[in-house]
């Protein structure tokens, strides 16, 4: 190539100025915050970066890898991430988009493919390269010995100890960084760690939603008034901060958030499938399927009749019973009957229609005020006990733990009621209560016996 610039050069000139490596040969202006994240790891051995959602953290991290295979020749670049997918389908392809973007690409300097992103040489392509590593195994992240090596983690709130334990072990070797990032989603393990009891070792970053300009005021308003300003929604998404115990609240968001940074396999011979049937206009109707803690099926639909409602559970059945037992759990409080009436007409083969009325009963009346109010709690129980894999999907995840309790005349439980819950957040918990049904066992007498 006629044209092609002084690349060694180059490599020289960025080595300390990863900012400007992505202003010129990426072509992107980084946000404050992410700036400040460049220049840290360019700074320190160790970067912990906690943050809210959509600040810009994949983004960030995509461009320290480029940066660094720029102007780290041999370096190596282990990347991780908690699930497959946050793994193979985010960050990884961030890494592309960037590249293709990039000067770099118009001359082909690396090759990017699905396990490998390497400088475009025979001789060199083993020697220097940044990898995707699921984080199932400890042993993934061994055997990177190199001059240079980087460590990437996003989303490391979700990361298995034992793996982060291997980082850790090898940043005692020279020349080893890490850089980790993510939303602040539980309060124990090495992420946690770094922002507190071990924070002399590592530089500690937080960025709030409410200082990045790639995210909306829509968005943030839209947290703080459904969920207040203290929740731990707003903490964990908006502002990047560690969740606190909220002592009125059933579920501790720390749950639901390791449950969707989570990958497991079904398991049982049983299919149970929530359905929450709205009862207003504005409500919504969800489906929620599970074998195990596995969600196989989520589905949330606006203003169906009765008969779409249950045209759709008999189809969600009829995907499972020719294998499994399927239990098909209905909220009867408000036009939920008649989608069990009209259920239990279609004579589903190996499936069992349990109508559930949320005000009812609680198996345990001594210790619930009602059904609603076990169902809750129940599922809380299994999602402490089991593993779980739940959609990530952050009204589903706000509104399990954000529902409240109080004690009643009878020293028993007592959810706050739909409508308390509605006037506090403005919308109806319809998605948790899809949820929960799916995890409600409807003879269940005593804990531990699904
Ligand atoms: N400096 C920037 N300028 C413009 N757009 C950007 C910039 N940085 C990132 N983006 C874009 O903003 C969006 C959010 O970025 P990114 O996915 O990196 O954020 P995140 O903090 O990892 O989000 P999440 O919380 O979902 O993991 C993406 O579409 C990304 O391409
Ligand atoms: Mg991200």
């Amino acid at each position: 190539m006629t044209n092609e610039p002084d690349w060694e050069e180059l490599s020289y000139f960025y080595y300390d100025k990863p900012v400007e490596f992505v202003e010129d040969i990426i072509g992107q202006e980084p946000t404050d915050q992410q700036a400040k994240l460049l220049n840290s790891v360019l700074e320190n051995r160790a970067t912990s970066a906690k943050a809210g959602h959509g600040v810009g953290k994949t983004a960030g991290e995509a461009w320290v890898v480029l940066w660094f295979m720029f102007t780290r020749a041999m370096c190596r670049i282990p990347c991780t991430a908690p699930t497959g997918h946050q793994l193979n389908d985010i960050l990884w392809p961030e890494i592309k988009k960037w590249y293709n973007q990039s000067k770099l690409k118009e001359h082909e300097l690396f090759l990017w493919t699905k396990t490998r992103f390497a400088f475009n040489d025979e001789e060199y392509k083993d020697m220097w390269f940044a990898t995707p590593r699921s984080s199932n195994k400890p042993d993934n992240m061994q055997g990177f010995h190199a001059d240079e090596v980087l460590y990437i983690v996003d989303e490391a709130s979700g990361v298995d100890q034992e793996v982060m334990e291997v980082i850790e072990g090898a940043l005692t070797n020279d020349g080893a960084r890490l850089l980790m990032c993510g939303n602040p989603t539980q309060i124990s393990g090495m992420f946690y760690d770094s922002h507190k009891k071990d924070r002399d070792f590592f530089n500690c970053l937080t960025f709030s939603c409410e200082d990045s300009p790639l995210v909306s005021q829509e968005y943030i308003d839209r947290i703080y008034d459904r969920y207040g300003y203290h929740s731990n929604v707003a903490r964990v998404r908006v502002r990047g901060q560690f969740p606190t115990q909220e002592p009125d609240t059933i579920i501790p968001i720390t749950l639901p958030e390791k449950a969707a940074m989570t990958e497991i396999d079904p398991e049982g011979r049983v299919v149970h499938i929530g359905v929450d049937v709205a009862r207003y206009g504005d409500d919504e109707t969800v489906f929620y399927s599970r074998r195990g803690g596995k969600n196989l099926d989520y589905e949330i639909k606006q203003q169906t009749s009765t008969t779409d409602t249950s045209g759709f559970a008999a189809a969600l059945a009829k995907k499972y019973n020719s294998q499994y037992q399927v239990k098909i759990k209905v909220d009867v409080t408000g036009v939920g009957g008649g989608v069990v009436d009209e259920l239990k007409a279609k004579s589903l083969n190996n499936t069992i229609i349990i109508p559930v009325g949320f005000g009812e009963k609680a198996a345990e009346n001594d210790k619930y005020a009602n059904k609603v109010t076990e169902m809750y709690f129940l599922a809380k129980e299994y999602l402490k006990e089991n593993p779980n894999q739940i959609p990530n999907d952050e009204e589903l995840i706000a509104q399990l733990s954000s529902r409240k309790y109080s004690i009643d005349s009878k020293d028993r439980f007592r959810i706050e009621s739909k409508d308390d819950f509605k006037k506090r957040t403005g919308q109806s918990p319809d998605r948790a209560d899809g949820f929960v049904l799916s995890y409600y066992e409807a003879k269940r007498k005593t804990a531990g016996t699904w």
